[in-house]
C-alpha cells in the first residue's frame, strides 16, 4: 500500500466517512476530489474522471453549470436566509412548490420543503401517523418498505430502508416497520416464473402480510420505482400496477420515493410515470436542485393537508420543521434547475439517450463476471457473480465490487459498489452519447482487470 498524502492523512485523523469499512479506510485514504466541469470530476492530481454515478445520483445537469452558479449567488446577494417557520415566507420557496405543483404527475395540494431525502421520507412517516390521528384511527400506523429499499439513514427512514448494514448494531427497525419482498426477477424469481407471475405473486404476498398484520393497523407502503442503493432494481414488469390496486384495497397511503428517480432519471419527470402508478405523496431531493445545494421536498394531497389542519386547530401549532427547510438559496437553485429541465427537454433527453446507454450496458451480460446487467433510463446496475449458471455470488470478504470500483478508478471512472457486488452507474443527464461510449469503454476494461484478478486470486471457487 503506497503511504497517504499529507491531505490524505489529515482526512483520515479527522473524518467520520458514510458508508465505507472505516478500519480498511485508515490504510487505503480517500479519493480526493477537488473540482468538477460538464461530465468529469478531477482529483488533486488533476486527473479526471467520468463521474458515472453523477455524485450520489444527483447532479443530474453535471458540474460548473454557470446559471445555476449565477442563481445562488444572486439570491446569497438578496436575501441569504429566511426560514418558513412560525408565519414567515420568501418567494424563492413560494415560486418552487408552485412549481413542484405544476409538474407533478399526481395531484398535490401542498410541499413541505426539507433538506435530505431522510428527512423526507421520515416527514412522510410523521405525516401519515397524523393523518391517521386526525381521522381518528390512531391503530393505523404500520409502514410497510421492501427488503432491499433505500430510504435514508435519520432513525425512522433507516428503519424503512431494508439494507442489513443500516439495521444491524443501530438496535433498528423500530417497531412497527415491516419489510414486503424485493421486486427483483433475477434473484428472487421462482424456476420457470414469467415477470408478470412473479409480479402477481409479489402482490399476493402483500396482500398476505397486511391481512396477517391486521388492514386496520397498515398505513402506508412506500417504494423507489426503480430501487438505486439496494442494486439498480427494475421492479417486473405489471408490479406497481398489481401492488396498487393491493394498497388501494386496504385503505393503505402509497408513497412514492423519488429521491432518485425524480426529475428525469427514468426518461420522465418522476419515476412513477414511467413505471405505471399513481402514488399518493411523493418525496423529492438530490437532483431537484442537481445537488448544487441541498434541499428536499415532501409533496401531499389535499387530505393530508386536511390533517395537518384539524390537527393544528387541535393542538394549536402544526409541530415540525426544519430550519434550513426551504432555504431560500437552495430553493432559488432547485427553480433554476428546473427551469433548465424543462427549458433543454433534459428529461426528453434522458429518454433519447437511454437505448444508447441501456444497450450498452446489457452487452455486459456476455461478460464472465457478469451475472446481471440491468437498467432503466439512465440507470444501471451490473451485478458480479462467482458462478453464472448458479449465479452464485462472492464471498463478501473478497471485496470484488469494491475491487472493481478501484479498477473503474484507474481508467478514470467513478462508479459504486453495493451490497452483492452490484456496480451501480447513474451518470449526470447531460452526458453525450460519445460520453456514455467512453463510460463503458473504461468501465470494460475495469471488469477485465477485475475479471484477471479474481481469476489470478482464484475467488470464483469458494
Ligand atoms: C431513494 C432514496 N431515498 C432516500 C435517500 C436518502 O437521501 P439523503 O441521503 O439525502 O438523506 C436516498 C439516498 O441515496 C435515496 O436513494
Amino acid at each position: 500500500m503506497p503511504p497517504l498524502s499529507n491531505l490524505a492523512t489529515r482526512d483520515v485523523e479527522t473524518l467520520v466517512h458514510p458508508y465505507i469499512n472505516l478500519a480498511s479506510f485508515r490504510d487505503t485514504g480517500p479519493l480526493i476530489i477537488e473540482r468538477g466541469r460538464g461530465v468529469y470530476v478531477y482529483d488533486t492530481e488533476g486527473k479526471p474522471y467520468i463521474e458515472g454515478m453523477a455524485g450520489l445520483w444527483c447532479t443530474a445537469l453535471g458540474y460548473g453549470n454557470e446559471e445555476l452558479v449565477e442563481a445562488a449567488a444572486a439570491q446569497m446577494r438578496k436575501l441569504s436566509f429566511a426560514h418558513l417557520f412560525t408565519g414567515k415566507s420568501h418567494d424563492p420557496a413560494i415560486e418552487l412548490a408552485e412549481k413542484l405543483k405544476e409538474i407533478a404527475p399526481v395531484p398535490i395540494s401542498k410541499i413541505f420543503f426539507c433538506n435530505s431525502g431522510s428527512e423526507a421520507n421520515d416527514t412522510q412517516i410523521k405525516l401519515v401517523w397524523y393523518l391517521n390521528n386526525s381521522l381518528g384511527r390512531p391503530n393505523k400506523k404500520k409502514i410497510v418498505s421492501r427488503m432491499k429499499a433505500y430510504h435514508g439513514v435519520t432513525v425512522a427512514a433507516a428503519s424503512l430502508t431494508g439494507l442489513p448494514a443500516n439495521h444491524r448494531d443501530f438496535d433498528l427497525p423500530l417497531p412497527g416497520f415491516l419489510h414486503a419482498a424485493c421486486p427483483q426477477h433475477y434473484r428472487f424469481a421462482q424456476d420457470g416464473e414469467s415477470e408478470a407471475q412473479f409480479a402477481t405473486r409479489l402482490a399476493a404476498e402483500l396482500d398476505a402480510l397486511i391481512v396477517k398484520e391486521d388492514p386496520a393497523t397498515v398505513a402506508a407502503f412506500i417504494a423507489e420505482p426503480v430501487m438505486g442503493a439496494g442494486g439498480v432494481i427494475v421492479p417486473p414488469q405489471t408490479y406497481f400496477e398489481k401492488i396498487t390496486a393491493v394498497c388501494a384495497k386496504h385503505d393503505v397511503f402509497m408513497i412514492s420515493d423519488e429521491v432518485i428517480c425524480g426529475f428525469g432519471r427514468l426518461g420522465t419527470a418522476f419515476g412513477c410515470e414511467k413505471l405505471n402508478f399513481r402514488p399518493h405523496a411523493i418525496s423529492v431531493a438530490k437532483a431537484m436542485s442537481s445537488a448544487y445545494l441541498p434541499i428536499a421536498g415532501v409533496m401531499i394531497p389535499e387530505n393530508v393537508y386536511q390533517a395537518l389542519l384539524a390537527e393544528s386547530k387541535k393542538i394549536g401549532v402544526f409541530g415540525h420543521g426544519f430550519t434550513y427547510g426551504g432555504h431560500p438559496v437552495s430553493a432559488a437553485v432547485a427553480l433554476k434547475a428546473i427551469e433548465i429541465y424543462l427549458r433543454d427537454r433534459i428529461f426528453e433527453r434522458a429518454a433519447a439517450l437511454a437505448p444508447i446507454f441501456l444497450a450498452r450496458l446489457e452487452a455486459f451480460n456476455a461478460h464472465p463476471l457478469v451475472g446481471q446487467a440491468r437498467g432503466l433510463g439512465l440507470i444501471g446496475g451490473v451485478e458480479l457473480v462467482a458462478d453464472k449458471r448458479s449465479k452464485r455470488s462472492f464471498l463478501p470478504q473478497h471485496g470484488v465490487g469494491a475491487r472493481a470500483v478501484q479498477f473503474a478508478e484507474a481508467e478514470g471512472l467513478i462508479v459504486r459498489s453495493v451490497l452483492g457486488d452490484v456496480l451501480t452507474l447513474c451518470p449526470p443527464l447531460v452526458i453525450s452519447a460519445a460520453e456514455i461510449d467512453e463510460l463503458f469503454d473504461r468501465l470494460a476494461r475495469a471488469l477485465d482487470k477485475t475479471l484477471h484478478w479474481v481469476t489470478r486470486e482464484r475467488l470464483a471457487q469458494s
